[in-house]
């Protein structure tokens, strides 16, 4: 099993009908092929950690790598991983965009900022530990079919 996370930036200003429509045509694939994972999605940027099979998990990139709703796509990782962190998850999809302001200024103290929002990091464990502290805050936008 393999885990293969990304940043990129978004060519349009993101909100959650764009998000909604990459989530809602990801989730039935995604559940197909074995794929589970989360999108993380900023008004620039998206974080994506995606979770199956060496093949699926290349085949998918693949084509996520040619999509022009993005660009600037970084490679953060691609691991050998024992266990699935998103298990259940064809495709987890949140927003970070119209935080309260106590939460985002708290990420932003964590993280970074970057284009007036948090940064999505870099490194593996940071973007893990980015993605776990938002998961964990239950009353942030989170959409799910
Ligand atoms: C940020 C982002 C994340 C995406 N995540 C997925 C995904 O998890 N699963 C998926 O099937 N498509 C995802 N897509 C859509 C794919 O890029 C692609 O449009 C879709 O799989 C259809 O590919 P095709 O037109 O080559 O058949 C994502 C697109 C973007 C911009």
């Amino acid at each position: 099993m393999y885990r293969i996370i990304y940043k990129s930036r978004s060519v349009a200003p993101l909100n959650w009908t764009l998000v909604q429509d990459i989530i809602m045509s990801s989730e039935p694939r995604n559940e197909q092929s074995g794929i589970t994972g989360v999108l993380l999605a900023s008004e620039t940027h998206f974080l994506q950690a995606l979770e199956g099979k060496f093949e699926d998990v290349n085949a998918l990139f693949r084509r996520i790598f040619r999509d022009d709703r993005h660009e600037e796509l970084t490679l953060i990782s691609f691991s050998v991983i024992d266990a699935r962190l998103f298990r259940g998850w064809g495709m987890l999809g949140i927003g970070t965009f119209n935080l309260n302001q106590e939460i985002e200024s708290e990420l932003v103290e964590k993280y970074g900022e970057e284009d007036g929002g948090i940064r999505f990091p870099l490194e593996e464990w940071a973007a893990l530990s980015l993605i776990n502290d938002i998961k964990l805050m239950r009353e942030l936008p989170v959409w799910k079919q």
